[in-house]
């Protein structure tokens, strides 16, 4: 079993460049989860991020800590957390290029929703996140 972790942000990142940072921050991301043995998805929009996080505890929680404080995004909220099995155990960090069809599947954690609605949508979340990584990458 491992702690996971999902999260949505709004970027701060501009296009044009927009797509080719994210591709950095995946890039720089993998050798920093593969030390602290996290594993996970991340998805990108022109407007979002949304990332699961898996691993120990304190890993994700140290890691967690770097990427809120990050100036690249802003209004960084978690939405779920659980002990499951890893989702993402072949990936210290998949991602699978710009998903624009994703931000209707974000947006709706940045306006208010009862808790049962925040749930059923982060595992929907959850699931396209998984969906996204069976994707042969192009
Ligand atoms: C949306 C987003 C996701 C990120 N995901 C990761 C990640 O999975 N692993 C990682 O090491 N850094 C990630 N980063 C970068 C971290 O925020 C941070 O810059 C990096 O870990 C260096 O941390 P430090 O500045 O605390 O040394 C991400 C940044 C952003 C904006």
């Amino acid at each position: 079993m491992a702690y996971s972790l999902l999260y949505v942000s709004k970027t701060l990142l501009q296009p044009p460049q927009s797509e080719a940072q994210v591709t950095e921050i995946a890039a720089a991301a993998r050798g920093r989860n593969a030390w602290l043995g996290v594993t996970g998805a991340l998805v990108a929009t022109s407007t979002y991020f949304a990332q699961l996080l898996e691993g120990a505890q304190p890993a994700v929680e140290e890691l967690m800590a770097s990427i809120e404080d990050d100036p690249r995004h802003m209004r960084v909220r978690i939405i779920r957390t659980a002990e499951e099995k890893r989702r993402f155990g072949d990936w210290s960090m998949v991602y699978t290029g710009y998903a624009g069809l994703v931000d209707r599947h974000i947006a709706p954690f940045f306006s208010s929703l009862p808790p049962g609605d925040v749930a059923y949508l982060a595992t929907r979340l959850v699931g396209l996140m998984e969906e996204y990584a069976r994707l042969p990458a192009d």
